[in-house]
């Protein structure tokens, strides 16, 4: 059984505070503080250079992404960090369309998130062979996969309602049709169990800044099944990926495996606060952690709709349909969610009107969630939300 009080005092939360958006931004793990001081006075500090080898600097990207592999069912030695998620998508896809070189078609749908979007069209356009991102409904999906598709790419919790995919299923029907899957687990990894080698989807990728905790920035993970790691051909064939980098050869010769998705240098200090953060799942049962956040999110959503009239659910209200987050409509959701935050319960906004709440069981519980509500109700029911103050949008919502 997870001791969730126990995981609760592990993390850093200012008084005042009910913290509904660590589906957006983890806070911060007590123990990543002194870990990334220690990595800065000791390491960097004394170590200087040396510390590539001494303080295993090179090897993080690897023993990390071990760490993470396990929270989303990877075996060691198919996972590696690095970059940032939009990176990692790019990479994934463009290994996944020459491992399928024949077929033209990206599916993809209108719930994944936009950078994903981007990437596969920045792509397309510079590959100018031709290639077709198709985009549709969420639920048009399964109905979508046939065999012109080369890739299927999802992200498989969408990031405004939560609606969850079933990888299994898909990847099981995109593979029938010839198809290679590349999943985003942005709202997966650290929110409910994940199992890449039971779902056998080719290429995986995610960030760490969320459900996992690493911080503001926190670099990338990506997955490549075993089947394709040593055929899968790095599109941005950084010099760490290379077989031996510090041959320093003219010419690009691709890495062992998973060791071929490594671009530059490694974000060592970022690296040193995530794994701290990782240090939270020791003990933790992902089981639990997915139970906990359903029933948590099951009292949220019967709260409101009791409460608050005015606010309309946009996520799945079946628990087992939904990944850790929920959320509701509302003309005004921006200047609620202001007011809300005003009162110190943060969740975010996602245009056009939706106010987006985070269940994360790690460190929060019932008490929260009811509190929560109680400034919810207050803030919709007596329109405290309408101030000039709430409505001036801010660069990030
Ligand atoms: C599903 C998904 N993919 C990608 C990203 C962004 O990736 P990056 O880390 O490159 O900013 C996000 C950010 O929230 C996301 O939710």
């Amino acid at each position: 059984m997870t001791d969730f009080t126990r995981t609760r005092s592990l993390f850093q939360l200012p008084d005042g505070v009910i913290y509904l958006d660590g589906n957006s931004l983890g806070p911060l793990p007590v123990a990543a503080t002194d870990r990334v001081r220690g990595m800065m006075s000791e390491q960097w500090g004394q170590q200087l250079i040396r510390g590539w080898n001494s303080a295993g600097w090179m090897a993080q990207p690897r023993r990390i992404g071990d760490r993470v592999g396990r929270l989303i069912g990877a075996p060691d030695g198919t996972v590696v960090i690095g970059d940032t998620l939009s990176i990692k998508v790019y990479q994934a896809l463009a290994a996944a369309l020459e491992l399928n070189s024949s077929r033209r078609v990206i599916l993809s749908d209108n719930g994944n998130f936009p950078t994903d979007l981007y990437m596969a069209d920045g792509l397309l356009r510079s590959l100018d062979r031709g290639y077709q991102l198709r985009i549709v409904g969420p639920e048009e999906v399964e109905d979508a996969i046939d065999d012109t598709i080369a890739v299927l790419m999802l992200t498989e919790v969408d990031y405004r309602t939560g609606r969850l995919h079933d990888m299994k299923a898909l990847t099981q029907k995109a593979h029938a049709a010839g198809a290679l899957t590349v999943w985003d687990l942005a709202h997966s990894a650290g929110a409910i169990p994940v199992d890449v080698s039971g779902a056998k989807a080719d290429f995986a990728v995610g960030c760490t800044y969320k459900y996992l905790n690493g911080g503001p920035g926190a670099p990338a993970f990506i997955y490549v099944a075993p089947d394709h790691a040593d055929t899968a051909r790095p599109a941005l064939s950084g010099w760490l990926g290379h077989q031996a980098p510090f041959a320093f050869d003219l010419d690009y010769r691709a890495g062992a495996g998973i060791e071929r998705m490594r671009v530059g240098t490694p974000p060592v200090i970022a690296m040193a606060a995530l794994d701290a953060a990782l240090d939270v799942w020791d003990g933790v049962s992902m089981h639990d952690i997915r139970k906990a956040s359903i029933a948590l999110a099951d009292l949220f959503i019967r709260e409101v709709e009791a409460r608050c009239p005015e606010l309309t659910l946009a996520s799945p209200r079946d628990g087992n349909k939904r990944g850790s987050q929920v959320s509701f409509r509302h003309p005004n959701g921006y200047a609620i969610m202001q007011a809300l935050i005003a009162r110190g319960v943060i969740g975010d906004f996602r245009a056009p009107d939706a106010i987006r709440f985070g269940f994360t069981p790690l460190y929060i519980g019932e008490a929260e969630i009811r509190a929560a509500v109680d400034a919810i109700e207050d803030v919709v029911n007596n329109r405290r939300w309408d101030a000039a103050e709430y409505r001036k949008m801010a660069v990030v919502t």
